[in-house]
Formats: C-alpha cells, structure tokens, sequence
C-alpha cells in the first residue's frame, strides 16, 4: 500500500502540480489506515521559560518583552482533571528549555531539574493509569529521557526544524546543532518512545531542496508523529524583524498551500503517522486546520493552559486560542473536525503500525 515517491515526484507535488489528486490520495489512505478518527490531544504550555535563542520564536530567551511563568505541579494535575473529563487521554507537557527543569550539564547523573520533571510526569502517571503522557521540553542527554520514560513518559515531540545543517544553522545560535537533534531524536526512539519530529514550512531562507533534506531524514528515523506548521513571524525576534525589514519569504497564501502539500505527501510517504492540524495552520488561516485534516492530518491538539497563561506562550504573533477556555477550545475543535468530514476519537490513539 505504501507508495514510493522519487525526488522528482515530490518536488514536483510540492511545487502544486496536481493539488487535486494529492490531496484525494493523502486523504484515500489516511481513511484505509486511519478511517475518520481525528484524536485528541490536550495541550499543557507548562513553561515559557527558555535557554535557547532560536531566531525564529517568541519565547527566546533574549525577548525582554515577555513575562516569564512557570506552572507548579498541582496546576498542572488540575489542568489534566479538566481535560479527562473533557475525554482527553492523551496529556502533551509542552515547554521551553527551562533551567529550572535541567538535566546535568553532561549527561549521567541526576539533576535537581531531572527530579522535578520525572516527579510531574509520575504524578500525572500515578493519577491518570489510562493516558498517555507525551513530553515537549527540547533536548536532553540520553539519561534523561531514559528516566523520564520511567517516570511514565511514552511519546516525545522534538521538531528537527530543520535537516540542513546550513539552514538549521540561520535559524538558531551557534551553541545550537543538528546534530545534537538528531542525537536526540535517535536516543528517543531507541529507548522505547513514539517519537514526533517535524519542521516550520516557509521558514525564511527554507528552499524546496531543504524540504527535500528533510524528507530524506524523516525516511531514515520514521517518526511515529510529524508536526509541521506555516512559519510565522514573532516581531521581537531577529527573523520577525529582518523578514518584516524585507518582505523576504513566501506569503501566507503560498505558506498555506505549501504546508497543505507537504502534509499530503507525508501522509502518502508515512500512511502510519500520526499528524496534527497544527494551532499555526489555524493561524494563518481561519479554516487552516480543517484544510489540513483533509490533506491528511489526523489530530489535533487543543489547549489545556489555564487561560491566564495562554498570551504569555506566544511562539509567533496573533496565536489563535489564547482568549478561550479549555472547554471552549475542546468544543471549538470537534466542531471544526466534524465540518471537515471526520470523527473525534477520544481514546488513548497509539500509532498504528504496519
Ligand atoms: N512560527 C511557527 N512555528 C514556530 N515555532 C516556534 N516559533 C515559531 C514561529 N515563529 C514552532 C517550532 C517549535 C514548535 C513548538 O513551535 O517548530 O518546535
Ligand atoms: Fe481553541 Fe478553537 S481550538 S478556540
């Protein structure tokens, strides 16, 4: 059933020459594999606190206008209680690389950040015997993760953002690496986890060739999830300023439509994974997520945050979701899947493989 795509092939797709029967085709097999399941995942922005740089994202480190929190553990629990008996099964901790959650600087032994994590993640474990926890928290050495796995952690979202090591390296400082990405992504997936990886479509700088390397890198890990999502400019980081100096980049209709083909031809190359129609595709566009169900996502991902922290987790400008509450976005997002001709399921949604 799995179709081979050539280079050409995908390029060529990419470049929207046939939109048509891409999408039928994403969509013919994400029902052979998938039917009309979209699952449910709620979404906790645990921490906007971050060491990192990144050029691209609002909760850089080097961004003075933000206020910074933090969410202690029963938040976070209370978080989860709201969402179970919303149906959710499935909690994703998302933050950015907080000191206060690190691991030792070179691997081994165990941190007091180390302890707080896998504390929160047994604790969500302890409580809630029937959900999976997926954990969104950047990279850390192997010994880490390992723990947290044995905390009760089962899925891990690290976008690789970008495979090319000279792209990757205009959208991040020199302290920064692919290879170390890819490291992680590796060490992830051997210790046991579902592992997401994926990328921003239309970052500045980003050719169809990147693209190209990155489906080349995602053919040798075979993520169990893919998250992609248009790139958007936060005005108080370097990108968001340089872009908006000179215009450079796609616009957001062809940001749009280059993320549509790119999640149809990962869902024609990956028949098992499980993609979401991403908060940033909602962004772009008001009907950005359900365009991206039909070209072949198949979850979603609504916010859990206490709605007091919602602005403050700004990654790019104009995020959707932040003025709602939990139940409203709950609401908000079946409403929407069930417009674009599918079904949400509520239960845990392990990858399926062949
Ligand atoms: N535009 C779109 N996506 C972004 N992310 C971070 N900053 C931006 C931005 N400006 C994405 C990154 C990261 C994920 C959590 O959010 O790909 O991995
Ligand atoms: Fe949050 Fe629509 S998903 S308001």
């Amino acid at each position: 059933m799995t179709i081979k795509l050539s280079d050409l092939d995908k390029l060529q797709l990419l470049r929207g020459a046939s939109d048509e029967a891409l999408f039928a085709e994403a969509d013919r097999i994400r029902r052979e594999v998938y039917g009309d399941a979209v699952y449910l995942r709620g979404l906790i922005e645990f921490t906007n606190y971050c060491r990192n740089d990144c050029y691209y994202c609002g909760i850089r480190k080097g961004n003075r206008n933000l206020s910074r929190y933090r969410l202690d553990k029963e938040t976070i629990l209370g978080c989860c209680r709201e969402g179970y008996g919303l149906g959710y099964r499935t909690f994703v901790l998302q933050g950015g690389e907080d000191p206060y959650f690190a691991d030792a600087p070179h691997g081994g032994a165990v941190s007091d950040g180390d302890r707080r994590l896998c504390d929160i993640v047994a604790s969500i474990h302890e409580e809630f015997p029937d959900c999976a926890i997926t954990l969104s928290v950047g990279e850390r050495s192997r010994e880490s993760y390992q723990r947290l796995f044995e905390a009760g952690a089962r899925r891990y979202l690290l976008r690789h953002e970008a495979a090319s090591g000279e792209l990757y390296r205009t959208l991040h400082p020199a302290e920064m690496s692919i290879e170390n990405r890819k490291r992680c992504l590796y060490d992830l997936k051997d210790i046991g986890y579902q592992v997401g990886a994926g990328l921003m479509v239309g970052a500045p700088g980003q050719t169809l060739t990147h693209l190209l390397d990155d489906l080349h890198f995602m053919e040798d890990l075979k993520p169990d999830m893919i998250g992609i999502g248009p790139y958007l400019r936060h005005a108080d980081t370097p990108l968001g300023k340089s872009s908006a100096a000179c215009a450079q980049g796609l616009d957001k209709e062809e940001k749009l439509k280059l993320t549509l083909r790119l999640l149809a031809v990962l869902r024609i190359m990956f028949p098992y994974a499980l993609i979401p129609s991403t908060t940033a595709l909602g962004t772009i566009d008001p009907n950005g997520r359900e365009l991206g169900l039909k070209a072949g996502a198949n979850v979603v991902m609504p916010n859990l945050s206490p709605a007091e922290v919602r602005e403050q987790y700004e990654l790019y400008d104009n995020k959707i979701c932040t003025g709602e509450e939990s139940a409203q976005c709950r609401s908000c997002l079946e409403q929407r899947v069930m417009s674009a001709g599918y079904r949400i399921v509520t239960d845990i949604g392990d990858v399926k493989h062949e």
